[in-house]
């Protein structure tokens, strides 16, 4: 009953506050199919953030996804449900950090994934998602690149262009955690199985998998190709949500939880909208640099 009470609260507080939900594909399926209003990947979410009308927005996710939404619709009034939801990728490097590499290599280009802070984002030359890391690195039309934060995702791209990539060491939490065995415990267990790994995976993962992408790209690798039976290396509610849309679909579950994600529930959401907290704000002057980088991605 609570569950429903809060389900119920919130969709009244929407339509009061005039807010709206946006919810990350790793949110717990009561609030991705039950209050969201918009739902996807940090590159939809960021694209959709743009061109919210609603005075306020909820990101149900983690503080980069709010960060990056109070950058692209400075307007609004941006609220993240609770301000511990960070990132192990976000804490792996600091705005001082991409200064140094700047004066270790002179003139190279840096591309910071979106999940880091405003303060990294602002030092940068331009943003990448998982779903666009390739194109980004291509457009700049130079030999090399510096790409940070995530180590993993750098080597993966590298390994699907003729660019230069100079890679820093930071991991995701979540995705580290999954090895090739896992895999190949998988396929043993389960024949036919097909292997869907995020690009935060390590490469030796994404090499034995079927396919990899962003979360909306596996997403969609359900929805069109219709596998017998899927196992996404990722974070658990992924599986969750995409299994509701697709029942004559399989899925095997080896995930792993993201602490972070889950720091988002209904009942904080519901006190979100009730006592208009936490609100986002980030300071004017890394505010316009952070959303130059934001805005070349987004252009790319
Ligand atoms: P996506 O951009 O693929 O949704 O990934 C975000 C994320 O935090 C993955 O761990
Ligand atoms: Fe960060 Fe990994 Fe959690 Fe995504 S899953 S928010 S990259 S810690």
């Amino acid at each position: 009953p609570a569950f429903t009470d809060d389900i119920g609260a919130i969709l009244d507080l929407k339509q009061q506050r005039n807010a709206v939900i946006l919810a990350h594909n790793y949110q717990t399926p009561e609030i991705f199919h039950c209050v969201a209003d918009i739902v996807g990947d940090s590159l939809a979410l960021a694209r959709k953030a743009m061109s919210v009308e609603a005075d306020v927005i909820v990101l149900a996710g983690v503080h980069f996804m709010a960060e990056t939404a109070k950058l692209l619709n400075p307007q609004r009034t941006v609220l993240i449900p609770d301000l511990r939801a960070g990132c192990s990728l976000a804490d792996s490097i600091t705005a001082e950090d991409i200064r140094l590499l700047r004066q270790r290599y002179p003139g190279v280009p840096v591309v910071t994934y979106v999940n880091t802070s405003a303060e990294v984002k602002a030092e940068s030359d331009i943003c990448c998602t998982s779903g666009n890391a390739k194109a980004v690195v291509e457009s700049l039309g130079v030999p090399r690149v510096i790409m940070l934060p995530d180590e993993y995702l750098a080597r993966n791209i590298a390994a699907q262009t003729d660019v230069q990539i100079i890679a820093w060491t930071g991991h995701c939490e979540v995705h580290e955690r999954f090895t090739p065995a896992d895999i190949r415990e998988l396929r043993d267990s389960h024949p036919g199985v097909t292997v869907l790994a995020h690009p935060e995976c390590p490469p030796e993962v994404v090499a034995e998998a079927d396919f990899s992408g962003s979360t909306a790209a596996m997403s969609d690798y359900v929805g069109k190709q219709k596998p017998a039976r899927v196992a996404l290396m990722t974070e658990c509610s992924m599986s969750d949500n995409v299994a509701v849309e697709h029942p004559e679909v399989e899925f095997i579950r080896p995930c792993n939880l993201c602490p972070h994600m889950k720091r988002t529930t209904l009942a904080n959401i519901r006190t979100a909208l009730e006592q208009n907290r936490h609100i986002v704000t980030i300071e004017p002057e890394i505010a316009g640099r952070a959303r130059l980088a934001v805005e070349r991605m987004l252009a790319v």
